[in-house]
């Protein structure tokens, strides 16, 4: 198979590989490392309250962020309610996104008592009206990210997938899941090749990538438009690079590198990006997949999770990584 530009409304995704929002993870500092290595056709960001956008600003929040290298850049929605819609998206148009996409799928107890995330798929005339809000509010392409829904309801998922469509959703992701699942269970691909079949509208497969060959896989299986990575990506951000060379050698490099240059890359690009109050805690949520490269990738783990500095952590990761082959 070739890869083939994906678009989203008027958005060319090129190559049609994205990388997944993921709160904590998917960040300037990894969108900017990714970028370095290329082949990801689109980042975004994790999920941001609409709720608190209109009193927040790239300059006070560095989630808001996004340098000419991470393009094109969508930003990801937490939202319970239209009425919050208007404000947030205008906020966000001004960031500069590329892109919106709202979060229907987050599992989170605490967001779903909210009414955020995967409520939504119980209650689709809110998430309707939200859907409604949103076109209304913004040209920009517009994403909604679903998961399968609470319980196995093939009747109501449709219904669903067809309310986004008609409401003026221009792509669908898919991490098919349920609630329960969270992470856990394999992810159960021929519901997005049941999805695609149902829609007009470009459908991006999620879950469980974490190779060429699995990604090769997903187009395969399930005729997808487009294929969302989040996890691996963490682990190997090199990953969009291996892929992409490896469906289209003609048109991509693969920029495999020594995985501890890729991991000083990081810190490098975060002590650039970020303010120092953040640092050590996004080099230790990084570290907990990077760390998964290496047979005794639990040293580098604990090395860094129990650093009380950045230049501590720094400095004991340097030494595991000048230990191992
Ligand atoms: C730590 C973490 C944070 C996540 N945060 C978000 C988020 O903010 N928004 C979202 O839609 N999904 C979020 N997800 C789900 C991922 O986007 C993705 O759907 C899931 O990890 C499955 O893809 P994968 O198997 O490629 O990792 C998160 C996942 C992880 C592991």
């Amino acid at each position: 198979m070739k890869l083939k530009p994906l678009y989203i409304k008027n958005l060319k995704v090129d190559p049609p590989l994205i990388l997944a929002p993921m709160s904590g993870l998917t960040h300037t500092v990894l969108r900017q490392l990714v970028a370095e290595f290329g082949g990801c056709g689109l980042f975004y960001t994790e999920m941001l309250s609409a709720r608190a956008l209109p009193n927040e600003s790239p300059e006070s929040s560095p989630w808001l962020r996004g340098t000419a290298q991470e393009r094109p850049l969508a930003y990801q929605l937490l939202v319970s309610h239209a009425e919050e819609l208007e404000a947030a998206i205008e906020k966000i148009e001004s960031c500069g996104a590329d892109g919106i996409d709202l979060n229907m799928g987050c599992t989170s107890a605490l967001i779903a008592k909210r009414g955020g995330g995967i409520a939504l798929m119980k209650e689709p005339k809110r998430a309707e009206a939200i859907v409604r809000a949103s076109r209304k509010a913004t040209d920009l392409p517009l994403t909604a990210k679903i998961r399968l829904g609470w319980t196995m309801n093939w009747n109501g998922l449709r219904d669903f997938c067809l309310m986004l469509q008609d409401s003026g959703v221009d792509a669908v992701c898919v991490h098919p899941r349920l609630k329960q699942d969270r992470l856990k269970r394999p992810a159960r691909w021929k519901y997005i090749a049941k999805i695609k079949q149902l829609l007009d509208i470009p459908v991006i497969g999620n879950g469980d990538v974490n190779s060429p060959q699995a990604a090769q896989r997903m187009f395969e299986l399930t005729g997808c438009d487009g294929v969302m990575i989040g996890r691996a990506a963490v682990k190997n951000p090199w990953l969009f690079s291996q892929i992409a060379s490896s469906l289209s050698p003609d048109l991509y490099d693969n920029k495999y590198p020594d995985p501890a240059d890729a991991f000083k890359r990081f810190i490098a690009i975060l002590e650039n990006s970020m303010e120092p109050e953040y640092t050590l805690p996004l080099l230790k949520r990084f570290t907990f997949y990077f760390s998964q490269n290496y047979a005794f990738g639990h040293t580098l783990w604990n090395l860094v999770h129990n650093a009380d500095s950045l230049a501590t952590a720094t400095y004991l990761a340097d030494e595991f990584l000048r230990g191992v082959d």
